[in-house]
């Protein structure tokens, strides 16, 4: 009986969500028609997961998302999350480690939401959310991440200037950013703001920092050794040469498990956009985020 009448439900609410999805603004341009909610361009899918998520993930007190805009670095801090919050039962100097025979994004389960969508998680739990130098996001979705590759996009001058008006995939990128930034600034307990080139920079202070906000900070004695050893086990170099990571494909969306590990360096935009579009979105980006004291 009251799995009965949870289906039910379930059915209700989805026939919910299908209407209130075809009432949103779409827009054709990408492989699929995006729609437009609550402020961010989503594919039909996600969209959906959405929806369902904000009708049935219930968030408690102690719980922690990690939040990016994809390209930011998703996978690296999925593997630094995993390693320090899994540090007693998985020693990092360990052979069998779980990150040494599994893709960062098997280890930790994703749900598809920007800011504005989170509210509930928000109130809550904690967020931890990694920015990126827009020129480099934007780079990694115009070029192949290996000779050969396809590219993610076909006319790379199109996926500028829709990045530029806000039209990606979760865009726009500065209202994804601004959401996190500002909670993190209101709220410094809640909301940890993290920057990719500032992590490549000094990885061991990051790494502590994180450690500290996700409650299990590492000893004085544990600092010694430990934090060096959970940067170099997530280190780009180390996770992207594991066969697990640098063959076959994900399961869980068709990709290659070797397009999350790129280059892994800051500033490659030089090498793939002209001076005119980079003064371009440096304009944008910094009028968009005026005032807000995010800066790149
Ligand atoms: P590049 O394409 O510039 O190399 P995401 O995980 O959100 O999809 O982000 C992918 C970007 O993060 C890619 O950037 C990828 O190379 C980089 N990356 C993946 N693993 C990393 C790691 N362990 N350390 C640093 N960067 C990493």
């Amino acid at each position: 009986m009251a799995q009965a009448q949870t289906k039910t439900k379930h059915v209700r609410i989805e026939e919910e969500d299908e209407s209130l999805i075809s009432a949103l603004p779409t827009r054709e341009g990408w492989w699929e028609p995006f729609f437009l909610l609550q402020g961010f361009w989503l594919s039909p899918s996600i969209t959906k997961s959405v929806m369902v998520l904000r009708d049935q993930f219930h968030p408690r007190h102690n719980d922690i998302s990690l939040a990016t805009y994809p390209k930011c670095g998703t996978t690296w801090l999925k593997a630094l999350a995993f390693a320090i919050t899994n540090g007693s039962d998985h020693p990092v100097t360990g052979y069998c480690h779980p990150l040494l025979s599994h893709n960062p994004h098997d280890l930790m389960p994703k749900l598809e939401r920007p800011f504005q969508h989170l509210t509930r998680t928000l109130t809550l739990g904690r967020v931890v959310h990694l920015c990126r130098e827009p020129k480099d996001v934007l780079c990694v979705r115009m070029v192949p991440h290996q000779e050969g590759a396809p590219r993610l996009v076909h006319r790379v001058d199109r996926a500028f200037e829709f990045f530029c008006e806000g039209f990606s995939f979760y865009g726009p990128i500065w209202e994804h950013y601004l959401g996190y930034w500002k909670q993190s600034k209101m709220e410094g307990e809640k909301g940890l703001f993290l920057n990719y080139d500032e992590m490549i920079a000094e990885p061991t202070r990051h790494v502590k920092m994180l450690a500290e906000f996700l409650r299990v900070p590492f000893t004085d004695e544990e600092s010694r050794g430990a934090v060096e050893e959970v940067v170099r086990l997530c280190s780009f170099q180390n996770l992207k040469s594991l066969p697990v990571n640098s063959q076959g494909v994900s399961k869980r969306n068709g990709l290659e498990n070797s397009s999350f590990f790129r280059t892994g360096k800051v500033g490659d935009w030089t090498n793939h956009m002209t001076v005119e579009m980079a003064q371009k979105l440096d304009c944008i980006i910094e009028e968009k985020l005026r005032g807000s004291g995010l800066t790149f």
